[in-house]
């Protein structure tokens, strides 16, 4: 049922203010005179020590979901301590990477049943790793298949483009990191700072939807072009890739998201005036980077549109000449859930403004079980 909506994909991109209360309801504690903030994951409250105490916590996904764990590495890293890597699901197969006993492995799947991703997890499973999944689907073949999971909790996903599914994906793997850092006391400033930001969280993302009409107006610009690239780096490198990969899939246009930090090593050459380049340049440690990164860009002449934090459009708009997109700031590790609103709204006014199926991309299907 689409409501109010004309597609599956705009009502579950609207929707992600009641999705994400629905992933941290029950789940995060408020706290109070004797007791601290704290986040409870009750699938995986039995197998936090034994998580806390691997060498190296690996990510596995495809697509949206890996890209989600992508945004959730950088967090993940800080308040763990622990080493955490990134594998393509198809490619820790391909390659039969080295996977031990002492590795913490998480299956992300929205579907739970991705063949690629179940692969990966028997292989996992056969290397004696502890197998913790992050899906969306109660009953999967993930879910059932991993030692222990949490549930995202964001409702069914019907378009075939994940949306809803990535926000909440990413707020389960800041929960994590948050389970795993819990008894260290250094880090609790920080993470009480991110419980906090999550109560505000769905707020902030009912504030950037009403961007609907900017981001619409925006995709009337691009209607025609061949090509858009999308620059991040830090917590929204993700944000780059996946804003990159919605506009690829349901617009059919070419679309590709570029770590920032490797712009002079090939990318800089695509520079001209008529790409046009969307540069995330929102407010934390990589900011000044991200105004160098701006400036060079300008200095080839890039027809630049900026997302920045609300109130900075003068600190990011060289010379006056890009176009600007704020957004409503929020704890560093969990803007890359605000920032990609605005991609999600762009890549669904773009698909409609040029004719294509929104909800049922061609040659995709919402759950790939084949390989
Ligand atoms: C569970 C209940 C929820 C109830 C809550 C009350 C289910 C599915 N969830 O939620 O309805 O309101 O207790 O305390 O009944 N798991 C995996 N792999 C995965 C995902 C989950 O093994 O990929 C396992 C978990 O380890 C856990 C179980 O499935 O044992 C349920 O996970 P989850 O729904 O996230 O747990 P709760 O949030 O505690
Ligand atoms: C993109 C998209 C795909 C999926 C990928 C993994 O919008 O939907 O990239 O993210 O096929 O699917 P799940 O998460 O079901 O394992």
């Amino acid at each position: 049922n689409k409501g109010k909506y004309e597609h599956y994909m705009q009502k579950e991109i609207h929707e992600q203010p009641e999705s994400l209360t629905t992933t941290m309801r029950g789940r995060l504690i408020r706290g109070g005179s004797c007791k601290a903030k704290s986040v409870l994951l009750g699938g995986l409250k039995d197998h936090l020590k034994t998580i806390r105490r691997s060498r190296r916590i690996v990510f596995i996904g495809c697509g949206t979901s890996y890209n989600a764990a992508l945004a959730a590495r950088p967090i993940l890293e800080e308040l763990s301590g622990i080493p955490v890597t990134m594998e393509i699901a198809s490619d820790l197969v391909d390659r039969q990477g080295p996977i031990y006993r002492e590795d913490t492995t998480v299956f992300v799947s929205q579907s739970g049943e991705t063949a690629d991703t179940l692969q990966a997890l028997e292989y996992a499973l056969e290397n004696g790793a502890l197998c913790v999944g992050i899906t969306n689907t109660v009953g999967s073949a993930i879910a059932r298949h991993t030692h222990c999971g949490v549930h995202i909790n964001a409702g069914c996903e019907i378009g075939v483009a994940s949306t809803k599914a990535y926000t909440s994906q990413i707020v389960v793997m800041a929960m994590l990191a948050l389970a795993i850092g819990d008894d260290t006391i250094s880090s609790q400033a920080r993470r009480e700072a991110i419980i906090d930001g999550l109560f505000d969280l769905p707020s902030k993302v009912k504030e950037v939807l009403k961007l609907d009409q900017e981001m619409k107006d925006l995709a009337k610009l691009l209607i025609a072009e061949q090509s858009l690239l999308v620059f991040g780096r830090g917590y929204n490198y993700a944000t780059a890739l996946e804003g990159a990969l919605k506009v690829k899939e349901v617009a059919l246009m070419h679309s590709e998201g570029i770590l920032a930090g490797e712009m002079k090593h090939g990318p800089l050459a695509l520079v001209d005036e008529t790409l046009p380049i969307v540069v995330i340049a929102t407010r934390d440690a990589c900011f000044s980077k991200q105004q160098s990164v701006i400036q060079q860009l300008h200095a080839r002449k890039g027809r630049l549109i900026v997302m920045c934090t609300e109130g900075d459009a003068a600190s990011v708009s060289v010379g006056g000449s890009c176009r600007v997109v704020e957004v409503p700031q929020v704890e560093d590790c969990l803007q890359p859930v605000i920032n990609i609103v605005p991609l999600q709204l762009l890549a669904y006014h773009l698909t409609v403004l040029r004719g294509y199926n929104v909800d049922q991309p061609r040659n995709l299907a919402k759950s790939v079980t084949t390989q």
